[in-house]
């Protein structure tokens, strides 16, 4: 299986700052056939960015939109508007679960709105600090999970990226401090023994799961050698090119 690695740049770079972005990144790396590279910009940034992309070298995704794909919904953009602009789209970032209120039922109705338009989505689940001190960690990974895909067929199952992103690894989050490899391991586990209890052995074994919370140059070989792990989800450091064009090596590097 290929390795993922994805920029989550959030509200971050307006238009002009990341084209230039884009363009020194591809710039400096090649097209790497085992490692895919995915940028998620701005809305706002996706439709000057897919023209100026290198299909090649790397992919374009969303960092969300809505479940409808057109109406009376002021201000929302669709999945079915980004069809064609974008290859991903990052649903249920915790981000968006906790500051935007966001629950399962309604990141399944966007995680099958991203397949019903040819968009991959990245679903993302993870646990809270006080969820994982209370002993939660396991319910709550099997909750976000089987909501987030409650809509989606067996037969679509193989569009899916699953990221587990623990809340508390979060950069942005206070006090935040990084995951060990073997939580996360543990975590992958619990996520693959769902996977294969909905979907069977097979599926479960080849849906990609991602880490995200911290990733950082300096972890990044840790966690893409944890098994089970097909990739990274990447804030703060792919904000910073030397730092991202570092962990796209680091992935090329652990995939030979
Ligand atoms: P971080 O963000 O790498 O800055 O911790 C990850 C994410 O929120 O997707």
């Amino acid at each position: 299986m290929k390795s993922y690695i994805v920029g989550n740049w959030k509200l971050n770079f307006n238009v002009g700052e990341a084209s230039i972005y884009l363009h020194k990144l591809q710039k400096k790396i090649p097209n790497y056939r085992d490692v895919e590279v995915v940028v998620a910009p701005t809305a706002l940034c996706l439709q000057p960015l897919s023209l100026q992309i290198e299909r090649s070298k790397m992919k374009l995704a969303a960092q969300n939109a809505f479940y409808r794909d057109f109406g009376a919904y002021t201000g929302e953009i669709s999945f079915a508007e980004l069809a064609g602009l974008v290859n991903y789209a990052i649903v249920g970032h915790s981000e968006r679960r906790y500051i935007f209120h966001e629950d399962d039922k309604m990141i399944a109705k966007k995680v099958a709105a991203a397949i019903r338009n040819k968009i991959r989505p990245i679903l993302c689940i993870g646990e809270t600090e006080s969820e994982r001190s209370f002993g939660e960690t396991r319910d709550v990974i099997r909750d976000q999970l089987l909501g987030g895909l409650s809509e989606v067929s067996e037969e679509d199952i193989s569009k899916v990226l699953i990221a587990y992103e623990p809340v508390w690894a979060i950069s942005s989050t206070k006090d935040a401090k990084p995951a060990t490899p073997d939580e996360i391991a543990e975590v992958v586990g619990l996520i693959r023994a769902n996977l294969k209890e909905i979907y069977g052995a097979k599926i479960a074994e080849e849906v990609p799961v991602l880490f995200g919370g911290s990733v950082k140059p300096t972890n990044a070989g840790a966690y893409l050698t944890v098994p089970g792990v097909n990739g990274l989800l990447i804030g703060g450091a792919s904000l910073i090119l030397e730092q991202f064009t570092d962990i796209i090596e680091t992935a090329k590097r652990v995939k030979q």
